[in-house]
């Protein structure tokens, strides 16, 4: 039986290979001209050693040399030897350039353009069935420009339509688009991209939300509701108005569908009539950290990302381990990644 692996590159770039019964996953990437690093094919010179994020698997024959115990202990493994008993994810040591390859290429159409609120605008794209890692994102050419802009899906992998959550800015350029855009029009996108995307949930989660970086966790959350979960996950979602809020029905929905589920909302404006005012930082609860045996995720807009990264250095807990993607405006550019 064929399992789909997903291949991650450094460059955040993920390609979804099937991979056939019996087949090594070195040789169906080859076989679709994805050039991984690859040497010797025999589990002898370790060139195509992988980190296996998810997934069950035959390590196949190798010796110490190529892998040690200690490395296929952490999680590696060899390309050419593995063969997938389950889909799974694995982080490749190069480039999707050194490995010839690239984001694939998508067309599609805009499906349903709703405005949420003053702020907000949630669109779909009719593109049919599209394979990502619940987290990951698209870049997105805007009609009539030469110019991208990278949105993180809203719905789950392999939704019928993929949903996206907006935030808008006067005189931008996609925002001025999705004003005017009809049922219809077409769209040309890569991707999927990125290494924030929810890896197996082995201990408690802590989704840290700020403004439209809602849409990774709705994705991710509706993994879990297909899946299940068998950690306690806990959800802070900040805005800075009331006008930002958004989608909170379809969080309570969540809470029904995913055993463990919990969330919070604030907002930061002093003047705002929500219950919970200030910042994430203000709602985060001690007890919400497990003592460190958590893992974070954390997707914003940046500053709202670097208050939280400094929040967790002062404090002095360290996360078992912590994922950020933030949403920077295109153009601008970020010292830190
Ligand atoms: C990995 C990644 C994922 C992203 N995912 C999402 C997502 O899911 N949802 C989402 O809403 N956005 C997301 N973004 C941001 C998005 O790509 C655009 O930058 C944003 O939507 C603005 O696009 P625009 O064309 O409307 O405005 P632009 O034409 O890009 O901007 C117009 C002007 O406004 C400034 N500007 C742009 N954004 C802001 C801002 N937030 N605050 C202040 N000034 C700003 C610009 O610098 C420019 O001067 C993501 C960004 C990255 C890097
Ligand atoms: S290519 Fe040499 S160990 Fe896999």
């Amino acid at each position: 039986m064929g399992h789909t692996v997903a291949l991650n590159f450094e460059d955040g770039v993920t390609r979804f290979i099937d991979v056939a019964g019996g087949e090594s996953v070195a040789d169906a990437s080859y076989r679709v001209g994805i050039n991984i690093p690859l040497d010797c094919r025999d589990g002898a010179c370790g060139t195509c050693k992988a980190f296996v994020e998810s997934g069950t698997f035959d390590a196949g024959n190798y010796i110490e040399d190529a892998l040690t115990d200690d490395e296929a202990a952490e999680g590696y493994g060899l390309a050419c030897q593995i063969k997938p008993r389950s889909d799974m994810v694995l982080r490749v040591a190069a480039s999707s350039e050194a490995c010839k390859t690239r984001p694939a290429a998508h067309a599609g159409t805009i499906g349903a353009v709703t405005r949420l609120s003053d702020t907000t605008v949630a669109f779909t794209l009719r593109t049919g069935p599209l394979a990502f890692l619940p987290g990951q994102y698209v870049n997105i050419v805007v009609p009539g420009t030469t110019q991208h802009r990278s949105y993180s899906f809203s719905s789950p992998p392999g939704a019928a339509e993929a949903t996206f959550l907006v935030r808008t800015i006067p005189g931008g350029l996609m925002t001025g688009f999705l004003a005017a855009a009809s049922p219809g029009d077409a769209v040309q996108f890569t991707g999927p991209v990125g290494s924030f995307y929810l890896r197996d949930v082995k201990r408690p989660v802590l989704m840290l939300a700020g403004g439209t970086g809602l849409a990774p966790f709705l994705s991710m959350l509706d993994r879990l509701a297909e899946t299940g979960a068998m950690q306690p996950v806990h959800l802070v979602y900040g805005v800075t108005h009331d006008a930002d809020l958004v989608e909170v029905e379809r969080l309570s929905a969540l809470v029904a569908a995913v055993p463990g589920f919990t969330f919070g909302t604030c907002v930061a404006d002093p003047g705002s009539a929500h219950p919970a005012k200030g910042y994430v930082t203000d709602h985060l609860d001690p007890a919400h950290l497990h003592g460190g045996n958590v893992d974070v995720y954390l997707c914003g807009p940046p500053a709202m990302v670097e208050a939280i990264r400094q929040h967790f250095t002062d404090t002095g807990v360290t996360p078992a381990s912590f994922y950020f993607e933030k949403f920077v405006p295109s153009g601008v550019v970020t010292s830190s990644a």
